[in-house]
């Protein structure tokens, strides 16, 4: 039986890799690579490293999946994702059939956690489905973006008893109110510029666990404008940034 291994390779450091996700890789026959626009270069080169640090003896394919292009400015952005989803389905399943072998094993290497605002595992369920290509699959667990940055900055994620929103520049721009703590990804416009300063904390990181990482915190009030430049600044001089952030109630060294 073919297998399919979805495995997620942390967020930017090499050692952020669990032995389960070393152990799937020196199964792995077909290395399949799905990454795009201007930061590709730069995440397949953790892709590369990865492989060659801990399985350097193993000896694999490696396939690129272009992705069909994606509507960027829909009027409907649930029915675009999924069209698009429905697409890749389509282009991945024939790519299982035509590459690999009856019973070989394919991974994807997925950024961060593959549970975390990636689109793999509905893929990939979504082909299983369909029952047109039979396969199993597995899911290995990496280390988020989230964990990466409250291991930064050296702060639970949680403040006593409470709970923490996960959501998206684009959501909080549209509704920009914290009443509880939140986590944005996804966010390339600030979003956190929206949001009421009075008593708010920013706990921000861009580039986590890489070497060019930079990581801010302070009232929300306070660095807002600084955290803005730096981040364009950063952006334009690596021409891509990935950044991430808490909005907390919670100061440095109070409830937490
Ligand atoms: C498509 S999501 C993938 C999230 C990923 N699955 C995870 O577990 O972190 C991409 C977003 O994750 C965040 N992100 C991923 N890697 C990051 C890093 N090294 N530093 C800061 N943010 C990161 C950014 O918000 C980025 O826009």
């Amino acid at each position: 039986m073919r297998k399919i291994m979805i495995i997620g390779i942390g967020a930017g450091n090499p050692e952020h890799i669990t032995i389960q996700a070393i152990n799937a890789l020196g199964r792995m026959d077909v290395l399949f690579l799905t990454d795009k626009g201007r930061e590709k270069e730069d995440l397949l080169r953790l892709r590369r490293e990865i492989c060659r640090r801990y399985v350097p003896q193993r000896v694999f394919r490696v396939i690129e999946i272009q992705d069909p292009a994606r509507d960027r400015d829909p009027a409907d952005y649930l029915v675009a994702v999924a069209t698009w989803h429905e697409q890749r389905a389509a282009l991945y399943e024939r790519v299982f059939c035509e590459q690999l072998g009856e019973n070989e094993c394919g991974a994807f290497l997925v950024w961060g956690d593959p549970s975390l605002y990636d689109s793999t595992l509905r893929i990939v369920g979504r082909i299983a489905e369909r029952a047109q290509v039979a396969f199993e699959y597995e899911v290995i667990p990496g280390i988020s973006s989230i964990q990466a940055l409250t291991a930064r900055h050296r702060i639970a994620l949680n403040r006593i008893g409470e709970p923490v929103r996960i959501t998206t520049g684009r959501k909080l721009a549209a509704d920009p109110v914290v009443d509880t703590d939140t986590v944005v990804l996804l966010d390339a416009e600030c979003a956190f510029k929206h949001v009421a300063t009075e008593n708010t904390w920013i706990y921000w990181g861009a580039y986590l666990g890489t070497p060019q990482e930079i990581a801010l915190c302070g009232p929300l009030g306070e660095l807002a404008a600084t955290i803005e430049r730096v981040r364009s600044e950063a952006r334009q001089r690596a021409g891509w940034i990935m950044d991430t952030y808490l909005l907390t109630k919670s100061a440095p060294g109070g409830d937490n």
